[in-house]
Parts: C-alpha cells; sequence; structure tokens
C-alpha cells in the first residue's frame, strides 16, 4: 500500500486503523514461552502502536519498532506514559524500546544491526500482491543465519482488494522458501474476526510462520 493511504489511515483513526489491538496478540506470547524473546533483540517491522512493543521489551535485549507514520509513533509513547529521548534524527528511545520513524524499505544490516528475532504481525500481510516480494526482500537482507523470523498472517475467501490481503501457506513456502526454513506453527479458524461478518467472507483462518534464516 502506498505511504499515503497509512497516513490517511492513522489520520481518520477509528475502524481505519482496527488493526490496532488493546490486548497483547497470543502469538507475541507464544514466541515467548518458545524462549524466543528473553535476551534478544527483536525487530518489529510496522509496528504501528502495538502494545506487543511494551510486551517483548520487559525480557527482551532491545526492541526495535519500525513505524512510517509520525501520529502512530507520539501515539504509542503518549499512550503508554512514556518519554522517549530522540537519540538520532527520527530514532526515539525509552529504555530498550526503539522505534525508528521510517520507511521499511530503507532498512539496511548496518542500521539495524544483528536480529535474532523478528516479528511480522499485520505487516506482510498490510501490503498488496505487487509489494509483498520487495517487502520480503526487504527482511530477509536484514537477517544473518540461524535468526527467526515469525509471520502471522490472515487467509480468507473472497480476496479482497485492500489491507489486510489474504495470505496463506503456499505464498508464504514461494517467498521465503529459498532463504528459510519454514515451521506453520498456527492456524486458527476465526470465525468471530471483525473481517468476516464485515465483509461476508466464507472463513477466516489465522496463521503463524516460524522460520529460521539458513
Ligand atoms: C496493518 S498496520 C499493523 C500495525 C502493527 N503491526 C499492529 O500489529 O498493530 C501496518 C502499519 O505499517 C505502517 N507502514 C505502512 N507502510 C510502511 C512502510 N513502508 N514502512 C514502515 N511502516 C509502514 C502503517 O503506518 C501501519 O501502522
Amino acid at each position: 500500500m502506498e505511504s499515503e493511504f497509512w497516513f490517511d489511515s492513522w489520520e481518520q483513526g477509528g475502524t481505519k486503523t482496527s488493526f490496532h489491538l488493546p490486548e497483547v496478540h497470543e502469538h507475541a506470547r507464544l514466541l515467548a514461552r518458545l524462549g524466543l524473546v528473553a535476551g534478544a533483540r527483536v525487530l518489529v517491522p510496522l509496528c504501528g502502536k502495538t502494545t506487543d512493543l511494551r510486551f517483548f521489551a520487559e525480557t527482551a535485549a532491545e526492541v526495535v519498532g519500525v513505524e512510517l507514520v509520525p501520529r502512530a509513533v507520539a501515539e504509542f509513547f503518549a499512550e503508554n506514559g512514556l518519554d522517549p529521548v530522540e537519540e538520532e534524527p527520527d530514532v526515539f528511545r525509552a529504555g530498550n524500546l526503539v522505534i525508528r520513524r521510517q520507511d521499511v524499505f530503507k532498512l539496511g544490516p548496518d542500521v539495524v544491526g544483528p536480529v535474532d528475532l523478528v516479528y511480522d504481525r499485520a505487516a506482510l500481510i498490510a501490503f498488496p500482491d505487487d509489494m509483498r516480494q520487495r517487502y520480503a526482500d526487504a527482511i530477509t537482507r536484514l537477517l544473518r543465519p540461524g535468526a527467526r523470523y515469525f509471520i502471522n498472517t490472515l487467509e480468507y475467501h473472497p480476496r479482497l482488494p485492500s489491507p489486510p490481503f489474504s495470505v496463506g501457506p503456499e505464498e508464504i513456502a514461494e517467498r521465503f522458501g529459498r532463504a528459510f526454513d519454514v515451521e506453520h506453527v498456527a492456524a486458527e479458524p476465526r470465525p468471530d474476526h471483525r473481517m468476516v461478518a464485515k465483509f461476508g467472507l466464507t472463513d477466516l483462518v489465522e496463521h503463524g510462520f516460524l522460520l529460521r534464516a539458513r
């Protein structure tokens, strides 16, 4: 999706930012239970103002969020009662929690540093088909062998022309199978999901994939 779409979404708020959840996501808790968060450097691309950032920061060595829209970054710090230091232009730090206010496509390994775990919730699926491979390549570039990459996706029918886009196991294998070992760790039917009634979907499954960089 082009940048203006996200600037407009954050400007309007309400249903336009209904991807934002008040609670820590179950998949963030799953990663902690698997021992992948404690002591790790965790990268959260397209972080919005997710509460998962704070959850990870409780035990991680460092959490680095990446978010394009200044309003989302400002809301995150304000709503969490944090007073960050701008340690470099557009890089905000509160303790071991950093948010880089920038385009994820301009992120390089030199800037990000070593990453142990990438947590991708509603990030890959925020992009239309023609941008998803570019995004997959951008994240892959950041990771050393052994690094873990968790991807949460939604798969549903009929497919919609706006985010969140439908992405299932075949697409994950196709896009990531060369550079990563892929494990399909969660597949939960979600008939209660807000999108089912709103768009008349026949089904919706929430997936979790745990990848390891080769
Ligand atoms: C669907 S939301 C998901 C937010 C978050 N992961 C969550 O779970 O609430 C996608 C987020 O990515 C941000 N975004 C979109 N394009 C971006 C880009 N190119 N670089 C960085 N952030 C971007 C949007 O502003 C939005 O906050």
